[in-house]
């Protein structure tokens, strides 16, 4: 847990339509990218993520709905609070919460930034965002 770097400003929740295009980007970290490159997230290689797009692995469970079936209907009530903190943590470092996770440490191993995080955060609990229609 003490791994995990919360948001410098208290903001968790970014923009989903970025965030959409950081859980389908995949590029980054290999000898073709440069340095410099923005990174992708990678999620969609194990998670279903919005139902509408169709390619995905399943190494991991499914995200679709993910906000809806934990109850939020505002990411910035109060109630929510422990649901968005959880999804931060997990994406930044998913072995606090499971030691032997098979998902990456995007903020830990430097591979996302807090920005992109904040968008990934958005869009599985945005209740516009297609993950909870
Ligand atoms: C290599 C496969 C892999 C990748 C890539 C991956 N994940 Fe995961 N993810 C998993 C697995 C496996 C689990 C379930 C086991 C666990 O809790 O660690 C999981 C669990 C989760 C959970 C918790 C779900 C719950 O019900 O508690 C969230 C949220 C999540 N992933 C989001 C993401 C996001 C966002 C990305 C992209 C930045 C991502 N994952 C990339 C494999 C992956």
């Amino acid at each position: 847990m003490s791994a995990i770097k919360w948001p410098s400003d208290g903001k968790y929740l970014g923009d989903w339509k970025k965030g959409e295009k950081v859980a389908q980007g995949g590029r980054g970290l290999t000898w073709r990218d440069k340095i410099t490159a923005v990174n992708g997230g990678n999620c969609y290689n194990c998670h279903q993520i919005d139902p509408s797009f169709n390619s995905y692995g399943t190494l991991g469970p499914s995200l679709a709905g993910y906000g809806k079936l934990r109850g939020v209907t505002d990411p910035n009530s109060p109630a929510a609070q422990a649901v968005v903190k959880y999804t931060w943590g997990k994406i930044w470092n998913s072995r606090a919460y499971n030691a032997c996770s098979n998902m990456p440490r995007a903020g830990t191993n430097g591979v996302l930034t807090q920005d992109q995080v904040r968008d990934l955060v958005a869009l599985l609990l945005d209740p516009n965002s297609p993950v909870n229609k």
